[in-house]
């Protein structure tokens, strides 16, 4: 038994093709940009900015955006590579199998559990403070117990999950609709807050534009970036240093373009569309991203800004309630496609490794009339569900970070290996300058990933553990490839 067998990409498309495991191709390269913005734009945006440029970066917050667009923009030209050559549900995960081999793809398996189906709780719960937030406004006030941060059962979240997991079982047509209508709603607000922030936009509030770096032994200790302790720096904010760790915490809003990639066998072109729809939605996103966080910080001192909800409070707060609430509720609906889509994906991902037999191969059945994987998303659902309404999740952003930025470097990694394992595969996209752009787009990762805090780090050990062990419990003994290995030695 070898755990680093890989899967031939030519196993991998013919899977796609078992008529109980097919997925309907309806998606086309719009419908995947739109899916992309409809993921990628969220909390981070909506929530991140304001907490980012108040406590680690200031105006340079616009900065620390540009820097993660710029790394996330180098892992997107791996991902479009890779979604060209292997266009198969399951994104780092299949491109792993193909080429570093089974155990490595595990391991990415159960790492994109933090970024889809925990990025997809944390998403929820900062679902669940906007819509208290707006019924408060309209007079209605939740009990603490049962919205809010320190929820004990947080509901709201809970509901809006559930109602999501049934729409994504009725089948991905109907989702790649409601997305439609609620990403138009999400960018239409996020070019309001442009052009009408514009007006209140005070040259002071850029002065000083990089704030002096300053120390600040509350981030000592664990909650300390990696760096800071690996080379045994004070731990400061601001500064230089406080761009590079903000862009380590904005990352967040950038998490969503690789799972464009996940819908691959729902395209109709994967080869033509695939590349498109993670370029083209990071694209965007990075430019309304930019042009929010420099308005933002213009039209309030950085110091002042929400940390919660900063875009809404930075309108009221210039004498614009009305701004605000359209705000609020744009940023409720575009939570919400954030939330189904990360589930989406996280299901996709699942539905490739049952299929290979790393979980339980019933979970990949296909629903006979919605030709969705209505198992696997009942249960993705399920724990989703529980995660976002039992656990107090902000604390945990950091890590769906971690988790996303790891995908990246294994996949930065293997589009190299692909080029020198097999040559001869048909790509329609090329990552440029290759091994250069992947190299840069695996040490760019790491370098956001050693700003995170230890305590992130020690979270995501123990959470890689528990997978080695699963893997050794279940999917080594049942996998698929190592049961075709096995055929072939004996008939051949
Ligand atoms: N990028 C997504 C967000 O900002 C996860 O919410």
């Amino acid at each position: 038994m070898t755990i680093f067998r890989t899967k031939s990409v030519e196993h991998s498309l013919e899977d796609t093709e078992a008529p109980e495991h097919r997925l309907r191709r309806r998606l086309s390269a719009l419908d995947l940009t739109v899916f992309g913005v409809g993921v990628i734009v969220g909390t981070g945006i909506f929530v991140l900015t304001g907490e980012v440029a108040k406590e680690t970066a200031g105006p340079a917050v616009a900065l620390s955006f540009i820097v993660a667009g710029v790394v996330c923009g180098l892992a997107a030209l791996c991902y479009a590579e890779f979604a060209s050559a292997v266009p198969v549900a399951g994104s780092a995960y299949t491109f792993s199998y193909a080429t570093v081999g089974e155990f490595p793809a595990w391991i990415v398996g159960w790492d994109l559990m933090l970024e889809m189906a925990l990025g997809a709780a944390v998403v929820a719960v900062g679902w669940s403070g906007y819509f208290s937030e707006l019924l408060t406004t309209m007079g209605i006030r939740l009990p603490e117990a049962v919205a809010g941060e320190n929820a004990v059962f947080n509901v709201p979240a809970v509901v809006i999950v559930l109602i999501l997991t049934w729409v994504l079982v009725a089948g991905i047509k109907l989702s790649a609709r409601v997305n439609l209508i609620v990403v138009t709603i999400k960018v239409a607000v996020i070019l309001l807050v442009v052009v009408a922030g514009l007006f209140f936009v005070s040259k002071a509030n850029y002065t000083p534009f990089v704030p002096p770096a300053e120390a600040t032994p509350k981030v000592g200790g664990l909650q300390a970036p990696l760096i800071q302790l690996l080379f045994g720096i004070t731990p400061v904010s601001f500064g230089v240093f406080g761009v590079f760790a903000g862009a380590a915490i904005v990352f967040f809003a950038f998490i969503g373009f690789d799972v464009v990639a996940t819908a691959a066998e729902e395209t109709r072109d994967p080869q033509r569309d695939l590349p498109i729809g993670i370029i083209g939605s990071l694209v965007v996103c990075t430019v309304l991203y930019v042009a929010v966080s420099l308005v933002v910080v213009g039209m309030r001192p950085y110091d002042r800004l929400s940390t919660e909800a900063p875009l809404a409070t930075a309108f009221r707060e210039v004498g614009q309630p009305w701004l605000a609430t359209i705000i609020s509720i744009g940023a409720l609906a575009g939570l919400t496609t954030v939330v189904m889509i990360l589930m989406l994906g996280q299901s996709r991902v699942f539905f490739a490794m049952s299929r290979d037999n790393l979980l339980p191969r019933s979970l990949a059945t296909v629903h006979p009339h919605y030709g969705t994987p209505y198992r696997i998303t009942l249960i993705i659902g399920g724990v989703t569900a529980l995660l976002a309404g039992l656990i107090p999740l902000s604390a945990l952003a950091e890590l769906v970070n971690i988790g996303t930025l790891f995908a990246f470097v294994l996949v930065s990694i293997s589009v190299v290996i692909l080029r020198r394992t097999r040559p001869d595969l048909p790509r329609s996209f090329r990552t440029p300058l290759v091994p250069v752009v992947p190299a840069l787009a695996a040490v760019a990762c790491l370098y956001l990933m050693v700003n995170l805090p230890v305590e992130t780090w020690l979270r995501f050990f123990v959470w890689m553990l528990i997978g080695v062990v699963v893997y050794f419990a279940y999917g080594a003994r049942h996998s698929r490839v190592a049961a075709r290995e096995t055929t072939r030695d004996a008939t051949g």
